[in-house]
């Protein structure tokens, strides 16, 4: 696929297949990811792949499995989402952030090795290797893309990194940005309408 049609075709897929996918894959997927630029040279991430719907169930028993219309209203209201589209994406979005997991091929966990504490940065550099895990998340999903399959991601909330780390037993410096549902798009998978973005408007040139 040429490049500018993978990154057209790159969208968050929240509805799957219930398929198989096989380890060469992911291991080409997250190949990509380990490409990505990184801070400091080191590319210190690891990646737990999971598949065993056991496992899988266990480390998703902490995330909400739906959310009743009443609370879906004080969340647009709580958090100021007035914009039309931008409600339209929640709306898809925070019903199915227990099944979009749940019904994965797998699921990726990346982990970045944190030397400090991400949640009280003295700086900016405090905060690069979270960055690049970020480039590395986006190649993961580009390179999805390219092998015809497709990926969605939860932030974690709460406790939900804890329990993350209770379930997998990754190391106390290791932390997860993320979790990423990876599958095979079903036929009628949502593909949530985002904001038309004129490009003059956001490239200026030498000067605001
Ligand atoms: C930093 C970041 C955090 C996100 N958090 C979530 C999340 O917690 N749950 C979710 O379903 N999608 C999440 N998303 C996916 C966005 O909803 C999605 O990328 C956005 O709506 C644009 O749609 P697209 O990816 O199809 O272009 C997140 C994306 C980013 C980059």
């Amino acid at each position: 696929m040429d490049f500018y049609e993978v990154i057209e075709k790159r969208r968050t897929i929240r509805d799957f297949e219930s398929v198989e996918i096989n380890d060469d894959i992911i291991e080409r997927i997250i190949g990509a990811g380990l490409k990505a630029p990184t801070n400091d040279h080191m590319r210190d991430w690891h990646f737990i792949v999971l598949k065993d719907k056991q496992v899988v169930l266990k480390l998703l028993d902490v995330i909400p499995k739906g959310i009743s219309d009443e609370d879906m209203e004080r969340l647009i209201k709580d958090w100021n989402l007035n914009d039309p589209t931008q409600q339209a994406c929640y709306r898809d979005a925070v019903p199915k952030q227990y099944r979009m997991l749940a019904d994965a091929s797998a699921i990726i966990i990346p982990l970045l090795k944190q030397k400090v504490d991400i949640m009280k940065p003295a700086n900016l550099s405090h905060l690069n290797g979270f960055a690049s895990i970020w480039c590395c998340i986006e190649n993961i999903f580009l390179a999805a893309t390219a092998e015809g399959y497709a990926c969605n991601l939860r932030i974690p909330l709460g406790d939900e990194d804890k329990h993350a780390r209770k379930v997998l037993g990754f190391p106390e410096d290791y932390f997860m940005p993320c979790l990423i549902g990876l599958g095979m798009p079903s036929k009628d998978a949502k593909i949530v309408e985002q904001k038309e973005i004129n490009l003059k408007e956001r490239i200026h040139n030498n000067m605001w």
